[in-house]
């Protein structure tokens, strides 16, 4: 009996050991596994680079410890919200030559303190909301994406103001104003944001200017309507038979003479 406690006790514990042990090794292992398709290097924080590795999405398994994040070269589409919010300590994050069209509002939450360079080069990004680069202290690269220019986008280069290369290199592959197409953001002059306004100002114009005229064409209508009526009484006077109207006929005679 005794022998055999032993033996179970033992056993127990040993089994409770091992599975620690086990426990422990996956925890390490996750903490630090590099994503599928990914060479990690620890050079002075932990550099992951996916570059060229037909990606068709940003891995959701980013080791928390990345400093520089290459994503360059794949197939990526979106950037979802949220999605590099543990990275802390990222440092550069480049997401150029993909197929980017759109970018969530929340995009760079948890990074807009610690990211330094931001490359969205070469990507299908025709707009973006106009809050997903605020408190973004990074250097962005947005050139060479089908720029819709509208008022949208002149908001978000303002709060990019101190990214100057960035906005310079906004080419409008469409635009609100059609002589905008095919030239640099920046080089336009125009106020985007005050296009709508204009427009309803003409609006506005338009409407005042059609109750105008209608004010008017009443007002002469019923002038008309008036005279008609005058006429048609001064007649009516005249056809009655009155020997008091005799020196008022006179009277007419007289300056008609
Ligand atoms: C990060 O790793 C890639 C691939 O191993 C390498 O080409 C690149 O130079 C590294 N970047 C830095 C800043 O060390
Ligand atoms: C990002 O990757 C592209 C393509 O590999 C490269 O040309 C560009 O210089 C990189 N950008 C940064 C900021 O390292």
């Amino acid at each position: 009996m005794n022998l055999v406690d032993l033996w179970l006790t033992r056993s127990l514990s040993m089994c409770l050991l091992f599975q620690s042990f086990v426990l422990m090794i996956l925890c390490f292992h996750s903490a630090s596994m590099c994503p599928k398709g990914c060479l990690c290097s620890h050079l002075g924080g932990l550099n992951v680079s996916c570059s060229n590795a037909n990606l068709k999405e940003i891995p959701k398994d980013l080791p928390p410890d990345t400093t520089l994040l290459y994503l360059d070269s794949n197939q990526i589409t979106s950037i979802p919200n949220e999605i590099f919010k543990d990275l802390h300590q990222l440092k550069v994050l480049n997401l150029s030559k993909n197929i980017i069209e759109s970018i969530d509002e929340h995009a760079f939450k948890g990074v807009e303190e610690s990211l330094q360079t931001l490359d969205l080069s070469d990507n299908r990004i025709k707009t973006v909301h106009k809050n997903t680069f605020n408190n973004l202290r990074a250097r962005a690269r947005i050139a060479n994406n089908p720029w819709h220019c509208d008022c949208t986008l002149q908001q978000v280069l303002k709060t990019m103001v101190s990214n100057h290369e960035s906005a310079n290199s906004v080419i409008c592959k469409t635009s609100v104003l059609e002589e905008h197409t095919g030239r640099s953001f920046l080089k336009a002059d125009a106020d985007l944001c005050n296009l709508p306004k204009k427009t309803t100002d003409y609006a506005m114009l338009v409407t005042m200017f059609g109750w105008f005229t209608m004010v008017i064409s009443y007002v002469v209508y019923y002038v008309r309507q008036n005279q008609e009526d005058a006429r048609r009484h001064l007649e009516y006077l005249k056809s009655l038979p009155s020997k008091q109207r005799k020196p008022d006929e006179a009277d007419d005679i007289s300056t008609v003479v």
